[in-house]
């Protein structure tokens, strides 16, 4: 038999109204918000992620699914929303759009090789929202009560938003010598990985999953004593401003986040909830004011966040929120013999022609299992089609949950049920 790939799942059609509840209640969130929503294709030239999200970082390095496809070009399955997005900006010219800044959601699948485990797979949807065009930090503010405003309207509680700053380049490369003055005396004790970051991302070091634990990591230099003046007045800007509108928050000092391209305000949003397991980070997102030139853009800036439904679906579980199943079925038609059947087919058509839901036995049950089969799928009404009822043209209309029936002819039916 074969299976499903390691670290993919099927969503099957019992569960798939979670998902469809959780994407319609984000995307009412961004209509608040005034964010459209953008498409991008499912595989992009490899090279958009290796000089977007950065050659040292895991995921370039060790996630990607890339393949050469048949005019020998080498593709990836895109592991993030971010580069697409800005790739999109640049190629349909949306800098010079009047509309600015532009404000995009997406809601599309990732691909990563990682290890699987609870709240980690290889494919999984995102949901992100994207700001381009502007640098402001109450932009950046817009982005945070965003974030806080997709859980909250699920009515998330066990939530703790982490945030920092990683300045501007200048502030960075500071930091940068003081990380490879603080790793390099010990860097034999670190993982083959990091002994090469040493040199080309020291700040990869820090989100490294192998050696989380070594004692360097705890008394390594942070990056806020490293910020500069401007980058230092521009996050006081945005805490003070999150203060004013009531948006809790940590500070973090060592959130780097694992993509290369963030500047300036970095943060995710963790689940503190027992149930929620080892992963913990329901979202992540931040600032990228070189992005855009990095690929070859103007000097434009952007700042978003992404979330998986996968995490989000965790949290809600862990939290003990249930999603009702809001799908209804107004009436199921149980039939006596061949002729009820057919005539059951066209007063089937009429009716969800009238806007109804309505549904039919097609295999043929008896009258016992057909009623229990309308139960199984929650009709609301039954009727009873046998030569009686054809030949009358009336139906006794029952509501199953009181039992109460009444009498109505067929073709009133749709009224009555109304
Ligand atoms: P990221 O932190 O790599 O950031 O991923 C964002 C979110 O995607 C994570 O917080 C998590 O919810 C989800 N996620 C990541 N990997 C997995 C996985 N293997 N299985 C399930 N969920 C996962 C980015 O991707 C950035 N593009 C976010 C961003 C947007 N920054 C600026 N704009």
């Amino acid at each position: 038999m074969i299976q499903i790939p390691r670290g993919t799942q099927d969503i099957l059609p019992k569960d798939s109204y979670k998902w469809q509840f959780i994407e319609d209640t984000l995307k009412d969130v961004c209509e608040k918000y005034n964010y459209q929503e953008i498409r991008t294709p499912i595989f992009e030239s490899t090279d958009l992620f290796v000089r977007a999200v950065g050659d040292t970082t895991d995921i370039v390095n060790k996630e990607m699914y890339t393949f050469k496809d048949k005019g020998d070009r080498s593709m990836t399955l895109r592991p993030e929303g971010t580069a697409p997005v800005v790739r999109s900006y640049i190629e349909n010219k949306m800098y010079g759009d009047p509309n600015q800044p532009i404000k995009v959601f997406y809601n599309q699948p990732m691909f990563r090789y990682e290890r699987q485990q609870k709240g980690r797979y290889r494919q999984f949807v995102q949901f992100g929202v994207e700001a381009i065009g502007v640098e402001d930090p109450l932009i950046d503010v817009e982005i945070l009560s965003m974030l806080m405003a997709f859980y909250e309207s699920f009515g998330l509680k066990d939530l703790e938003l982490h945030i920092n700053s990683i300045g501007d380049f200048d502030s960075r490369k500071e930091y940068q010598k003081a990380l490879q003055e603080h790793f390099r005396p010990s860097i034999d004790e670190f993982c083959s990985d990091c002994q090469s970051r040493i040199d080309s991302n020291p700040m990869r070091i820090l989100d490294c999953k192998k050696d989380k634990n070594h004692p360097l990591m705890a008394t390594a230099p942070k990056i806020t004593d490293y910020l500069n003046e401007e980058s230092l007045s521009y996050y006081e800007k945005v805490k003070s401003q999150l203060d004013k509108i009531g948006i809790k928050y940590v500070e973090d000092p060592n959130l780097v986040r694992g993509l290369d391209y963030y500047t300036h305000t970095a943060f995710e949003l963790m689940s503190t909830s027992d149930g929620f397991g080892s992963i913990t980070t329901l979202a992540g997102g931040g600032r990228y004011n070189g992005l855009v030139e990095m690929l070859d853009g103007p000097k434009e800036t952007g700042i978003g966040f992404a979330l998986s439904i996968e995490r989000l679906l965790l949290a809600l579980e862990a939290e003990g929120i249930e999603i009702k199943n809001p799908h209804t079925l107004d009436l199921y038609v149980v039939t006596i013999g061949e002729e009820a059947r057919d005539y059951a087919s066209v007063l089937l058509s009429r009716l969800r022609k009238n806007k109804l839901t309505v549904d039919m036995d097609y295999k043929a049950r008896g009258v016992g299992a057909q009623f229990r089969d309308a139960d199984r799928k929650g009709a609301t009404y039954t009727i009873v089609l046998g030569d009686n009822e054809l030949e009358t043209g009336q139906v006794k209309l029952k509501h199953m949950a009181t039992g109460e029936e009444v009498e109505t002819s067929i073709e009133n039916l749709g009224e009555a049920i109304k």
